[in-house]
């Protein structure tokens, strides 16, 4: 998405108590930078501009938020819509955390000792070319960093058809166990579904919302990342010769 500069975006940035720059100097800390440390961490992956964490940061009290995105307009504008949700509903903005990030290089930031007890992705980039897909947030190499640090689940929302189907695969190719899927979300909406800015414009335009929950393999765990990548590609090829092979077979018969 392209979002136009706001002068005002790092300065507001690094004024404001619930955003911390340097992510990379919290890894292994999270927890402690919260007033509630022993609370469940949940985190956002490309928060946007703020529209889900506040409400969910806001309702869930007994819950600490941490909300990444890449681009500081982004950030600033989760960091007031944030702050203006707090003041409204008369509370401390004491268990939601904002910090601009490349999520390409999480493992840099979060470890197994931050052991976040869910990840949220909503509505992220759907890449649809073929030489961008290593950058969707779902693509294995993505899956085998999240994998290295997260204790529960990953909720992922999207309009993509494409990108939700392509990524059912990843999750399988790299073991992950799909819990629940859906094609329409709100056919039977949850009532603790919290829409996000994305979700209402794709709503009212009359797409449906895929979504699914899905969980690591257990023994990944504070394991070293792993090469996702090559453990699919070989997959991948493995499949492609048993296919060629049973159609030699039926071509010989
Ligand atoms: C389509 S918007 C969705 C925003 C919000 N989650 C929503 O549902 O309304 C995708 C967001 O992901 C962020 N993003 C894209 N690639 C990213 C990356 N590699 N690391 C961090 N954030 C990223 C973008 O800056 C943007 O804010």
């Amino acid at each position: 998405m392209r979002i136009r500069h706001k002068a005002w975006a790092r300065p507001e940035i690094a004024a404001s108590d619930i955003c911390k720059d340097n992510a990379f100097a919290w890894q292994g800390k999270w927890r402690s930078q919260f007033a509630r440390p022993e609370q469940p961490l949940y985190i956002e992956l490309g928060c946007g501009k703020g529209g889900w964490v506040s409400q969910a940061a806001v309702s869930r009290p007994g819950i600490n938020f941490l909300a990444l995105d890449i681009k500081s307009e982004m950030l600033a504008m989760a960091r007031r819509k944030t702050d203006a949700a707090f003041a409204a509903a008369g509370r401390a903005t004491d268990n939601v955390l904002l910090s601009i990030l490349n999520i390409e290089r999480i493992s840099e930031v979060l470890s197994p000792a931050d052991a976040p007890d869910r990840i949220y992705i909503n509505f992220c980039n759907p890449w649809p070319k073929m030489s961008h897909k290593k950058r969707r947030l779902t693509h294995p190499r993505q899956l085998g960093q999240y994998a290295s640090f997260l204790r529960g689940e990953l909720h992922f929302k999207t309009d993509d058809a494409d990108l939700f189907s392509e990524s059912k695969e990843y999750f399988a190719e790299c073991g992950w166990e799909i819990l629940t899927a859906t094609d329409d979300l709100h056919a039977d909406e949850p009532a603790d579904n919290i829409r996000t800015e994305h979700e209402n414009m794709f709503t009212e335009m009359g797409l449906p919302i895929h979504f699914l929950i899905a969980r690591p393999p257990a023994d990944a765990f504070g394991q070293p990342v792993p090469d996702y990548d090559a453990v699919v590609k070989a997959q991948r090829a493995r499949k492609r010769n048993e296919v060629q092979h049973e159609q030699g077979i039926s071509l010989a018969e």
